[in-house]
């Protein structure tokens, strides 16, 4: 009796495990909550370099804000997929991409041939430039005048490729940095005798620290224009043609306007990057 008793226990506890497995009928589901209805959609992991005002960085409660962050978030609404955003330093960015531990970067990443290899990118979404910052009573007037100097740039960033190719590949004069600010600190400090990098970050940087006594000198006949995309990892082109439709979206819809109004006060340029 006990084993048949055990036996028929075990039988009804398979069937209500059984029961529990079995998919809900549709009305049960229709009035489920949301949670137990549908497996939650998967939220896409960004990366960003979050020391880059206006484009990304922390207020004073650590959340990662800026024009990037406005631009990524509504460029999800539109193209129907969700993200959060992780703060990742700029050294090793591209590997987080590369890994898969980001899915997504959008960090004032510069389009150039070099990174094709190794990532795909968005459509552009700005236009950006080299621009060079030094102390207000600097003799400094082009970028060749920065040949012998003790230039300030972000490690592995454009402003660096410029730097060494102006300086050479051992120069000592070039300095390194992990972030854009800490080189800017160092101008301020005068270990170095200029900064150069996104014309956007430093414009920025200049108007908020009057104290710092920094001018700004444009040289656009030694700079190559820029454009910054989104990097997807390579071969992800689901993930990218949705990231292209929602940018084409908020581009035509105003969207992107009044992002880019915004942060920078002003109407975006008239020949903004092509959809
Ligand atoms: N546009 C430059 C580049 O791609 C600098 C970007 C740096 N971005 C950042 N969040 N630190 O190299």
């Amino acid at each position: 009796f006990l084993k048949a008793a055990g036996t028929l226990l075990a039988t009804l506890v398979l069937a209500a495990c059984g029961k529990q497995e079995a998919p809900p009928a549709p009305a049960a589901s229709a009035a489920a909550p949301a949670s137990a209805a549908a497996p939650a959609p998967k939220v896409y992991v960004v990366g960003t370099d979050a020391a880059y005002a206006p484009f990304e960085y922390q207020n004073e409660k650590g959340e990662i804000v800026g024009f990037s962050v406005d631009l990524l978030t509504a460029v999800a609404e539109k193209g129907g997929f969700q993200v959060k955003f992780q703060n990742t330093p700029w050294e090793g960015i591209f590997n987080a991409l590369g890994q898969g531990d980001r899915d997504l970067l959008i960090s004032s990443i510069t389009i150039t041939d070099e990174r094709k290899q190794t990532m795909d990118f968005s459509d552009p979404y700005f236009d950006a430039i080299q621009l060079i910052a030094v102390k207000e009573s600097s003799k400094v007037a082009k970028f060749d005048d920065l040949k012998k100097a003790k230039v300030g740039v972000q490690t592995g960033t454009t402003g660096d490729e410029v730097v060494t190719k102006l300086q050479g590949k051992t120069a000592s004069t070039t300095k390194r940095f992990e972030s854009t600010p800490l080189a800017l600190k160092e101008l301020e400090a005068g270990g170095v005798d200029a900064v150069v990098a996104d014309n956007g970050v430093v414009i920025h940087y200049v108007a908020n620290n009057p104290g710092a006594k920094f001018k700004t000198v444009a040289d656009t006949k030694s700079f190559a224009p820029e454009q910054y995309g989104i990097a997807v990892k390579k071969g992800n082109a689901e993930l990218l043609a949705m990231v292209n439709k929602g940018l084409a979206a908020v581009k035509a819809d105003g969207t992107y306007a009044a992002i880019y109004k915004k942060t920078f006060g002003t109407e975006p340029p008239a020949a903004a990057p092509a959809a």
